[in-house]
Formats: C-alpha cells, sequence, structure tokens
C-alpha cells in the first residue's frame, strides 16, 4: 500500500524564477526517498482545499516545487518565507514510469512535450531518466519558460514555441512536435507529455496516428486527493465502445497515452 506523510516542513528557500513563477524548496528525507516522477503534493494554501502541486524535483533529500501565482492559494504560498513552516501531504497518485520499454539507447527515441507549468513533472522525469533526448516546450511567451536547467544540465535538445513568437518558433508546441514529425526519418519510440488538456488531446491524437507510445499527465481541479471524493474522474478506455470512470488524483495523474477518453 503507498504511504503518505503528512507533515510540517521547514522552508529552505522560496525564490522568484521569473515573475509571477517561483520555486519552493524543503527537505524530507522519507518523501524524497519514496517520491517518483509525476506524484505530487497537496499543500496547505490557506484554502479550504490543498492545492496540487508535482514535485518537481528531488536532489537528495531536497525537494522543490516549480509554480506559477495564479489565484488565491497560490498567492498565500507565494507569500511564505524561507524558514516559514508549510504543512505537506503526499506523495500522491501514480507517477510516471520512466523505462517502459528497458533503456533506450538513442536521444531519438525518447520525447517530451511540456505546455506551461506541466515542464514542473517532466523535470523530474527528466532527473531520473539517463539518456537525454528531445524536449518540446510551449509558452505564452517567453517569460513564462522555466524550469529548464535540468534538460540543459543533461544536454536535451530543447526546442521551444511560444505562441507570441518572443522565444523559438512561432505558434503552439503541437504543430512545432507535428511538423518535426513529417521532416524526421525516425519517428520518436516513446513520448511523455503534461500540460493543458487540450494540449494533451492533441498529442494523444498526434501519437496514436502516428503509432507512439506514451504516457500524458493530467491536471484536473483536486479536493480530496486520494481517490474518495470522485471529483476529479475521468472517461477511460476499457474495449471498443467500453469505459470506466478513473481518478486524475489516485489512478493517475499520469495514464498511458491510448487510455484517456477526451471530451
Ligand atoms: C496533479 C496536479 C499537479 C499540479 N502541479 C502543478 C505544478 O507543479 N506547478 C503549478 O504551477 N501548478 C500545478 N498544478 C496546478 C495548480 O494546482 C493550480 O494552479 C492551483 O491549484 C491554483 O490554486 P489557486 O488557489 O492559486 O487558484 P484558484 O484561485 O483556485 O483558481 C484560479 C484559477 O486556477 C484554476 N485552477 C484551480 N485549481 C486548478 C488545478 N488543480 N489545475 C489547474 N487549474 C486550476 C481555476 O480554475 C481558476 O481558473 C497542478 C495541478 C494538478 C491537478
Ligand atoms: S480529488 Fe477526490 S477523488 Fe480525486
Amino acid at each position: 500500500m503507498a504511504k503518505f506523510y503528512q507533515t510540517d516542513v521547514r522552508i529552505l528557500e522560496h525564490k522568484t524564477v521569473l515573475p509571477g513563477y517561483k520555486s519552493l524548496f524543503f527537505s524530507h528525507p522519507t518523501l524524497a526517498k519514496n517520491a517518483r516522477p509525476g506524484q505530487f503534493l497537496l499543500l496547505d494554501c490557506g484554502t479550504f482545499f490543498r492545492r496540487p502541486f508535482t514535485i518537481s524535483s528531488v536532489k537528495g533529500i531536497i525537494i522543490e516545487i516549480l509554480y506559477k501565482v495564479i489565484g488565491k492559494g497560490t498567492r498565500y504560498l507565494s507569500e511564505k518565507k524561507k524558514g516559514d513552516w508549510l504543512n505537506v501531504f503526499g506523495p500522491l497518485g501514480n507517477g510516471f514510469n520512466p523505462s517502459p520499454q528497458g533503456e533506450r539507447t538513442s536521444p531519438e527515441n525518447l520525447v517530451f512535450v511540456a505546455g506551461g507549468t506541466g515542464i514542473a513533472s517532466l523535470r523530474f522525469l527528466a532527473q531520473k531518466i539517463s539518456v537525454p533526448g528531445i524536449l518540446f516546450y510551449g509558452a505564452k511567451t517567453k517569460n513564462d519558460i522555466i524550469g529548464l536547467d535540468v534538460f540543459k544540465q543533461k544536454k536535451w535538445h530543447i526546442k521551444i514555441s511560444t505562441e507570441d513568437c518572443s522565444s523559438g518558433s512561432k505558434g503552439l508546441v503541437t504543430d512545432t512536435f507535428k511538423k518535426y514529425l513529417s521532416g524526421s526519418r525516425h519517428l520518436p519510440s516513446y513520448l511523455y507529455s503534461a500540460g493543458p488538456k487540450p494540449m494533451l488531446k492533441r498529442i494523444s491524437e498526434i501519437c496514436i496516428s502516428n503509432g507512439i507510445a506514451g504516457q500524458v499527465s493530467l491536471e484536473e481541479i483536486i479536493a480530496c486527493g486520494v481517490g474518495a471524493c470522485r471529483g476529479c474522474a475521468v472517461k477511460t478506455a476499457v474495449k471498443t465502445n467500453k469505459f470506466i470512470y478513473k481518478t486524475v488524483c489516485k489512478d493517475g495523474p499520469v495514464f498511458d497515452i491510448r487510455e484517456i477518453l477526451w471530451d
């Protein structure tokens, strides 16, 4: 059975990465040892329901949360200072399987597609995968590009797309990825993706039509975080014309790319 920890941790560092984006660091030896890429924590954000955040990096016993300040909870969190206490609950959910097809040998084999803050979970996954691949990363503008340090250190090929053309190619990351596939002699053998739902839906369509296997990490509004309230249920395929509901918080957030039945 999965082991969760609910505990107060002391914030070791809390820095602004870019305006509106912050990185929060704390230490917890057992949580750090048990956390897997794609899993998340519920943080006390001063709101009735805690807020979910992916574990974005683990170095030794230090855990990092990389987040965007968007509303009441993240604003409250962003005001916490080094030395303040924070109540955390996790690690929750089913993370990525980093070696579904055994060890990879060629960078062309592995592709990550990230949209917005979806980069946070892929960053931790990149820490765990020894061979670099290609990262396609889409953001609204160059001022929304975060979390590339791990990919740069590990010598990944990075292809940026921004909607306003302030960095990399202009347009959506899904279009950049599709263009790459049509001009590429070798299709990627495996893909991991995290980001907004419309992006994941399009990525799934592209992968399925090109025979590319992979996993996607979904975001839904999370309440209980442990599969009890069913508030985060999504439709998943069982057989032709059959489906069951699975929860993003407990069965996911990571699912096989063929599993989700998109609205
Ligand atoms: C499994 C999971 C992992 C996540 N990991 C990260 C992460 O690593 N970094 C990061 O920046 N964000 C992450 N998010 C999104 C993050 O949880 C939301 O941004 C946060 O809950 C917003 O809280 P708030 O109180 O500031 O916003 P609110 O005031 O509650 O809402 C403001 C806006 O944010 C939307 N929103 C609220 N909750 C969510 C949610 N759960 N997902 C998406 N949009 C939401 C609302 O619909 C509204 O439009 C994750 C979400 C999930 C489900
Ligand atoms: S949030 Fe309650 S079941 Fe997922």
